[in-house]
């Protein structure tokens, strides 16, 4: 069966500059080769030009469960429920990923589209779905005690979850910013290696 990709990157830096752009870009290139009948939309959020929800995106930022409602602020809501698969590529900023993936995430979010109130509590609609996360970190948050700081990949991996979406992985590269030379080889390496997962993603 065909499946719907969303490609989501946010980082400040474009391609060509951005090391995690460059990993994740050859993921993609590998899933294209090897899903050739799959549809992958690239969703740069900086080339979107994100901003954060106003006070009237508020106002029209909630459908009726069931019911469908034209109004451009529930474009990016309804554009992640109609994709199967999400990948997320983000730098680690200041302990998490950068602002505008939050700001993207507060416009994915609407009660009655990707998850729903019930006398339960909330339920998310987004099952059946698989995400990967590939973010890259100067230093070093894999192990405790520093991993307690890492709330870039934890947040979105608890976010998702929220909407039902429990299959989600995570690639993560870190001390990136040592010598230029190890990292052009570090990025090499983790490049060849992502594209290796995506066959099978
Ligand atoms: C605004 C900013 C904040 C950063 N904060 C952290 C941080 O908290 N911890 C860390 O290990 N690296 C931090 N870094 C380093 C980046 O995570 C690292 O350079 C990353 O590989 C950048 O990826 P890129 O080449 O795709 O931009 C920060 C970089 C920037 C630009």
């Amino acid at each position: 069966m065909m499946s719907k990709v969303l490609y989501i990157k946010a980082n400040a830096k474009p391609e060509g500059a951005s090391r995690t752009f460059k990993i994740s870009d050859s993921f993609i290139e590998a899933y294209k080769e090897s899903h050739p009948d799959d549809e992958v939309i690239t969703l740069d959020l900086y080339k979107e030009n994100i901003g954060f929800l106003s006070e009237d995106d508020i106002a029209h930022h909630n459908v009726e469960p069931g019911a469908h409602r034209d109004h451009p602020v529930l474009k990016y809501a309804y554009q992640f429920l109609e994709a199967d698969k999400y990948v997320f590529s983000a730098p680690f900023w200041n302990l998490s990923f950068p602002a505008i993936l939050k700001a993207y995430l507060d416009y994915v979010m609407v009660s009655g589209i990707t998850f729903k109130y019930t006398s339960q509590g909330p339920v998310g609609l987004c099952h059946g779905k698989k995400a990967i996360h590939f973010v890259t970190r100067g230093g070093e948050y894999s192990e405790p005690p520093l991993s307690n700081f890492e709330m870039g990949d934890r947040y979105l991996r608890i976010i998702l979850g929220f909407l039902g979406i429990q299959d989600f992985k995570t690639f993560a590269v870190e001390r990136i910013d040592r010598s230029a030379t190890d990292t052009a080889i570090l990025v090499a390496e983790k490049s060849q290696e992502a594209s290796e997962l995506a066959i099978d993603f």
